[in-house]
């Protein structure tokens, strides 16, 4: 069958990576691509969020199956259109997909299900939003309540701060439309973790932990950015902690999705931390994490095609068990300079190295494009995700980091800290 993948990123790449691989396949596009997708699938000039040209194409190829890869996607119908058109789709309908892409949605279905989750509220006006922040001494999360992109949360510690929070969402409207509703919540500590689980909106089969490095520079410092680097499995998070997160969390979740009429089929995707009272959710994300999916898609044995059907379609409580590898996959992201500060960012600089990566290591690239004449030049904030599997932790993070040295261009950054608390 022909598949198609939507989106552009590193995460778009080992979905494509994973698709090649299964037996079931005899075509992978992708739409739009980047530079890496190109030399595995056919790149397709079509954008993510372009609901009637991806219908189009769907209905010319025949495709058998879609895999919607950015939460634009989602948000913008194309999970809806194709269903309606008949197609296998990966991914939910704009819908259910609110679980992501409105916080009060996710935060108000996880109180409805009684999912485990910080003490929130949900704020238009500033005055009521800095009273409820200040009776918690300024302890809180401000987060815009629409999509920003992994940046429209701001983390508190004083009331000065929560009150400058409040201020750049509802009065400066530093995040545009997305931070005129905000929820409020209170600051949880603890290490975090990603629970990704493929549902078919009945059945839930988790996926292997992964951890997030979301901030910018070692040591957990700098900006909030989409996520710097993954590894999996993270230390301290066993199968006693996956299912207590499938049974707390994302079960609920599911049930609670098909009960209000928004069924969910694809990857539902759980950001926890484990704190001292026990595991809280602290997002849903409709769609695979980025850098998640290019840690936790090369330790997947079985074939991720069939896997994709059966949850799109249903039926998934009729789908073999998962084969995993034991080994550990670390990835490390390659940024641009100044990522994540859009407006600061150059691209279009040559990337050099790629003909020297170390044995072992994948490269996902995620903004690069290929310009006939001259070759890969970068084209995005994430430029690629450089990816190992290794008998142990050190090693994948070794090989991981040799090759993220490799990936040359000007301005180039990554973290040398990724999955290190696990050596
Ligand atoms: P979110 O976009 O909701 O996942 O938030 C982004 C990041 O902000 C999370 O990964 C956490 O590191 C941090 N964060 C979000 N909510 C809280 C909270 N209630 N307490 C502490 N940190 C939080
Ligand atoms: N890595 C976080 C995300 O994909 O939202």
């Amino acid at each position: 069958m022909k598949v198609l993948v939507v989106g552009s990123g590193a995460r778009e790449h080992a979905l494509v990576w994973k698709c090649v691989q299964s037996e079931l396949v005899e075509r992978v596009y992708c739409a739009p691509g980047n530079g890496g997708t190109g030399g595995m699938a056919r790149n397709i000039a079509i954008g993510a969020a372009d609901v009637v040209r991806i219908v189009d194409f769907a209905k010319r190829e025949k495709l058998g199956l879609i895999v919607l890869g950015p939460e634009a996607a989602v948000d913008a119908g194309v999970g809806d259109a194709l269903r309606h058109a008949g197609f296998n789709v990966f991914g939910p309908d704009r819908g259910a997909g609110q679980i992501e892409t409105s916080k009060s949605f996710a935060k108000d279905l996880m109180r409805r299900a009684g999912i485990p989750t910080a003490d929130y509220e949900a704020f238009t006006q500033p005055a009521p939003a800095k009273s409820w922040a200040r009776e918690r001494e300024g302890k809180v999360a401000v987060k815009a309540d629409g999509l920003a992109r992994g940046k429209g949360v701001i983390v508190c510690g004083t009331v000065a701060e929560s009150d400058s929070a409040i201020d750049a969402m509802l009065v400066q409207e530093r995040f545009g439309r997305s931070g005129k509703k905000i929820v409020v919540e209170e600051r949880l500590e603890g290490p975090e973790l990603s629970l990704l689980a493929v549902t078919d909106g009945t059945d839930v089969v988790p996926l292997a932990p992964a951890r997030d490095y979301k901030r910018a520079l070692d040591g957990d410092r700098g900006a909030n950015t989409g996520g710097m680097g993954a590894y999996s499995p993270p230390i301290g998070v066993d199968d006693a902690v996956v299912k207590e997160v499938v049974d707390r969390v994302i079960q609920p979740a599911v049930n609670e999705l098909a009960a209000s009429g928004n069924e969910f089929r694809g990857v539902l995707y759980a950001g926890l931390m484990l704190t001292a009272d026990g595991v809280r959710a602290i997002e849903f994300n409709a769609r695979f994490g980025d850098p998640e999916a290019q840690v936790v898609l090369p330790r997947l044995q079985s074939d991720f095609v069939t896997l994709a059907l059966a949850a799109s379609r249903g039926g998934l409580a009729a789908h073999p068990d998962l084969r995993w590898s034991d080994k550990a996959c670390v990835g490390v992201v390659v940024a641009s300079g100044n990522y994540p500060d859009d407006a600061a960012m150059t691209l279009g600089h040559k990337i050099r190295g790629l003909a020297e990566i170390p044995r072992g290591a994948l490269i996902f690239h995620a903004g690069t494009r290929f310009v006939p004449g001259s070759g890969l030049v970068t084209d995005g904030g994430r430029v690629v995700t450089s990816v190992a599997l290794g008998d142990t932790v050190a090693q994948a993070r070794e090989t991981a980091l040799a090759a993220a040295r490799q990936v040359r261009f000007e301005g180039a950054y990554f973290r040398s800290d990724i999955a290190q608390e696990a050596e």
